[in-house]
């Protein structure tokens, strides 16, 4: 089985998709780590993650481990990384990776942007999780600042919608919901329902 989690920032994608991969034994990649680990190789040689041949650069050289590091957290990582995830060959060069994962033997649950609709058009469950922009700003906030991150929440809700604007607009492989995946709101449910939500979609898709 395949599963694709995609969504804007702090939608809760995220915990979604770990819970789900727990749930149902399935390998799990947070895509988005791939984009952020680019632009902060970028960040780190000095370069613009505007700069599409120091971005494509560093995509092409990423090391598997790059996206362990705990810098490529933070909201500055994430803003260089809708930077460099405009460009379309920094997409190719970071597709074959993502396919790879998500087609090994027994499925995986891959979440991020454009799973559903270019990485696993073919997935067998979709989900796109969203919430209200404000939501979303507050809990990475809250979530940056318990780590020592001294972003205010004004700057976390610019970058929100900076971040969503860029992610939805860019001509490749824009965010956006594939035709047949189907939608979760978060913003009003705790953690525990979101997830549970997630559950029940994943479990009704099973038995169709
Ligand atoms: O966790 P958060 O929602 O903040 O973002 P992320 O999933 O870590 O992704 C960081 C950035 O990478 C996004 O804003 C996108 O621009 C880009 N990305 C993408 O273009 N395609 C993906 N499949 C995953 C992430």
């Amino acid at each position: 089985m395949i599963i694709a989690v995609d969504g804007p920032l702090a939608s809760g994608k995220g915990t979604i998709a770990r819970t789900l991969a727990a749930k149902f034994a399935l390998p799990y990649l947070d895509t988005g780590s791939l984009y952020r680990a680019t632009a902060l190789a970028v960040l780190d040689a000095g370069d613009d993650p505007a700069d599409a041949k120091a971005a494509v650069r560093a995509a092409q050289g990423l090391k598997a481990d790059a996206i362990d590091e705990s810098r490529i957290r933070t909201a500055d990582a994430g803003a260089a990384a809708s930077k460099v995830a405009v460009i379309p060959e920094v997409r190719e060069a970071l597709y074959k990776v993502q396919r790879d994962f998500a087609y090994q033997p027994g499925g995986a649950i891959l979440d991020g942007r454009d799973i559903g609709t270019v990485i696993c058009p073919d997935a067998d469950v979709k989900l796109f999780v969203v919430a209200d922009a404000e939501t979303r700003a507050r809990r990475r906030w809250m979530e940056l600042q318990a780590k020592g991150d001294t972003i205010s929440y004004e700057e976390m809700l610019s970058q929100t919608l900076e971040r969503d604007a860029r992610d939805a607009q860019r001509s490749d492989a824009p965010m956006q919901a594939a035709e047949d995946a189907t939608l979760l709101d978060t913003t009003s449910l705790s953690i525990d329902a979101a997830v549970a939500a997630a559950i029940a979609i994943v479990e009704k898709r099973q038995k169709a």
